[in-house]
């Protein structure tokens, strides 16, 4: 299925957008999801519904070319080694100054389709059968190369099809191990203390588990705790345990999910006190959309 951008609507909700920025007040946005990172926002436009996620500004043309380029190839591998993708596309604008404003653009899933609400409405037999096939497609896409970060809230289940959301984050590297993403833009959501000194070994910490299967079902199970799941770790650990050299235990699963807990906390302290820096200190608006505080 290929999918049409509509140039002005999208025009427009930059528009939208723009204005919440400058006003610091982004509750006239129509919201469709949130992430840990970014604002998921719903454009209806002629053509239809769709799911636009802002990237963080450009601020030059070569950089947004190397990133479309690395989306296209994280999409095409992704399919090749047979994980059902969201269609993506990427809309662009350029400011005067040369910076570039995108978005990743996906048609409008339903909602009550999301995994991480199928596991609250369905039962457990349904939970069982939806985890053994997800363990087929984490299994088959995972590679050192090759990353997914495939918690619950990333996938829907359509005509019995699982395909994957959260693509706007290239999860690749290279045969040293080094991230393909430009990590330094992706991260200036985040104050300066972590876009550099420590932004490599937090890097790090961040994406290694979504380069092996067992840290990828980790991910998984602990953030089952975040979305008031927890009851169905047991029955998973069994389906998971079966997969895996190295079993994962309860114990695991918990602890990985308190620290998990600590750093997104400490991340979203230190965002909200710099937002509060630009705001109120330089005055100047912040430039970035921020999820809500979670409750975890
Ligand atoms: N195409 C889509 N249709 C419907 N909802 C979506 C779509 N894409 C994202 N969402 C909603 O937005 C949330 C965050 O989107 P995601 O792509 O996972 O971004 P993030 O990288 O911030 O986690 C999803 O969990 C989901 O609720
Ligand atoms: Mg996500």
């Amino acid at each position: 299925m290929t999918l049409t951008v509509p140039h002005t609507a999208l025009a427009h909700l930059e528009e939208q957008v723009q204005d919440a920025l400058r006003r610091a007040d982004d509750s006239a946005l129509d919201v469709l999801g949130y992430g840990e990172i970014t604002l998921v926002l719903r454009l209806r436009a002629d053509e239809g519904s769709f799911a636009c996620k802002r990237l963080p500004v450009f601020p030059d043309r070569d950089r947004f070319e190397r990133y479309r380029h690395s989306l296209d190839a994280y999409l095409r591998r992704l399919a090749d080694r047979g994980l059902t993708v969201a269609p993506t596309e990427v809309w662009h604008t350029a400011g005067p100054s040369g910076r570039i404003t995108a978005y990743c653009v996906q048609r409008e899933l339903p909602p009550e389709r999301l995994c991480s609400r199928l596991l609250h409405t369905e039962d457990e037999t349904w939970a069982k059968t939806f985890f053994a096939r997800f363990l087929d497609r984490v299994c088959a896409a995972v590679h050192p190369t090759l990353g997914l970060d495939a918690q619950a809230s990333n996938w829907v289940d359509i005509d019995g099809e699982l395909t994957y959301l959260d693509v706007t984050t290239p999860l690749m590297r290279d045969d040293h191990g080094r991230e393909l993403l430009d990590v330094r833009l992706f991260f200036t959501s985040l104050p300066w203390i972590l876009r550099d000194a420590v932004r490599v070994s937090v890097a790090k910490s961040i994406f290694d588990k979504f380069y092996a299967t067992r840290g990828v079902l980790l991910d998984f199970l602990g953030n089952l705790h975040k979305e008031r799941l927890d009851a169905l770790v047991p029955a998973f650990l069994e389906q998971a345990n079966a997969r895996l050299a190295e079993p994962i235990t309860a114990a695991d699963v918990a602890s990985y999910y308190r620290d998990d807990a600590r750093m997104w906390e400490l991340i979203q302290r230190l965002r909200a006190a710099d937002r509060l820096w630009h705001r109120k200190i330089r005055r100047r608006p912040y430039p970035f959309l921020l999820p809500p505080p979670v409750d975890r």
